[in-house]
């Protein structure tokens, strides 16, 4: 008999509630706050969302239902398969066990549209008609694409620049669901015009484009502004990953001891491991590890600061380790995780202590992912292959300490729209892009003028 490689939830089984992983903090976590210091309050965020998404931000209750409407389009791709990466296994000579949670089989290619179908339902019950949103590596905007199609609301999307140059075929399929996509920096926003005129070359972050499309949103009608990570709803919609995978584990008898996700605004890393943080707060012994670029090392080696999530500081001032809003990342080819600052709720589960972080460089990356495409078949997008390199890793550990560790990783997105990275890899022209301490210097100058959230009661 065939040993069993992955595991199949029916369709009956798909989880009908998220997990609020804020119910469970054994520490609150500092609240937003407005440039005055005061706590932002719920109407602060109405020109951008829309109420019923703002009530999610700031809810406390532990399980929130997953609407009917919701549930029936995530049918179209969820439950998404687990699998366990034998060949790899192999490969590595390792006595560890690595499953991977396969979410690259939604319509946009990786677990985005978690969130923006969720999204895109909250939006359009409350009388929205269009939405504004930014994507680095363009996987966001595609998701959010598919899903303002299929709840008929518009979309434009800015799109980092160079991955707008790098990766063609991503800006084909938002045009293909009906949305518009421009490169970002652009010339039709005024933080656009800004930072163009000081850099006509600039490659653009996440950091701008957010900037550009909240700027659109709240000077246009009927519109509203959709983030594809960082922000407490997002990590909440993801959560179904975890859960998932969780009772995928359990039909096969095992649990994780050590849970990897990839960490760009954190919501993919937040969704698979969440759930098994809940564990770990009540007892569990599980370790739970945040994969970050080495040229982007937020948890890893940047400070807990208050922090505006973009450059034009137009978001509230965010409790985050972060790099400073106006520190662009080094052009690396995954894009989603050119970012400055993490999640709230991640990033105060690492000050907690509850999750650990570490930071990859590129090259050691596209070395796990190609060694991934050529064991167990997918290739994953460059994101994905931090939290691959992180298990391999793991992986190796394991073999040398001679121990069979259960490893369980988010494996968040396919890269078959990624290839040019992939073409640098394999023809010797990538290089590395670690930050030095003199980036590091600059980047802490910025950030020492900014707002200390309080210390850990
Ligand atoms: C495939 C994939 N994985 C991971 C990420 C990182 O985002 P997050 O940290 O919000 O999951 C992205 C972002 O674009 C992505 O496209």
């Amino acid at each position: 008999m065939v040993e069993r490689i992955k595991v199949v939830l029916d369709e009956r089984e798909i989880p009908r509630q998220w997990y609020n992983i804020v119910a469970d903090l054994p520490k609150p976590m500092p609240p937003p706050i407005r440039p005055d210091g005061s706590p932002v309050r719920p109407e602060d965020l109405a020109p951008v969302f829309p109420m019923n998404i703002i009530e999610q931000e700031v809810s406390t209750q532990r399980w929130i239902d997953i609407p009917e409407p919701v549930l029936e389009k995530l049918l179209l791709w969820r439950p998404t398969p687990l699998y366990r990466a034998r060949a790899l296994e192999q490969a590595l000579t390792t006595p560890a066990h690595i499953y991977y949670k396969h979410e690259g089989v939604s319509p946009a290619g990786s677990h985005k549209p978690n969130t923006a179908v969720a999204q895109a339902y909250y939006n359009k019950v409350f009388g929205i008609r269009r939405l504004t949103t930014e994507t680095g590596a363009g996987q966001w905007g595609s998701a959010l694409a598919f899903a303002c199609r299929l709840f008929g609301l518009q979309c434009r999307v800015y799109m980092v620049r160079i991955s707008f140059d790098q990766k063609p075929f991503r800006k084909m399929m938002m045009q293909t669901w009906g949305a518009e996509c421009l490169p970002s920096p652009n010339p039709g926003t005024k933080t656009g015009r800004a930072i163009l005129e000081k850099d006509p070359n600039t490659p653009g972050s996440l950091g701008i484009a957010i900037s550009e499309a909240i700027e659109d949103c709240v000077t246009s009608e009927n519109t509203r502004y959709s983030l594809g990570s960082v922000l407490n709803h997002v990590c909440l919609h993801q959560t179904i990953i975890g859960l998932e995978a969780k009772k995928q584990m359990e039909m096969l008898g095992a649990y994780p001891d050590i849970v990897i996700g990839c960490a760009g605004g954190g919501s993919n890393f937040a969704g698979i491991s969440f759930p098994f943080v809940c564990d770990k707060i009540h007892g569990r012994d599980v370790r739970v590890i945040a994969a970050e670029p080495a040229a982007a090392p937020r948890m890893s080696m940047a400070p807990y600061v208050y922090d505006s999530g973009d450059v034009a500081m137009m978001t509230p001032l965010l409790p985050m380790y972060s790099l400073g809003h106006t520190f662009v990342p080094p052009p690396i080819h995954a894009g989603g995780l050119r970012y400055h600052g993490m999640a709230p709720l991640v990033s105060h589960l690492r000050r907690l202590d509850l999750i650990e972080a570490v930071a990859l460089p590129q090259l050691e990356c596209y070395e796990a992912a190609v060694m991934w495409a050529r064991t167990e078949g997918f290739i994953p997008a460059p994101e994905t292959s931090h939290a691959i390199a992180a298990a391999v890793r793991e992986a190796r550990r394991a073999a040398e300490e001679g121990r069979e560790r259960v490893i369980l990783l988010n494996w968040s997105g396919h890269g078959l729209m990624d290839l040019t990275g992939y073409d640098a890899y394999l023809s010797g022209r990538l290089q590395n892009y670690v930050m030095t301490e003199e980036d590091m210097r600059r980047s802490l100058e910025a950030v020492a003028q900014l707002p200390k959230p309080p210390p850990l009661g």
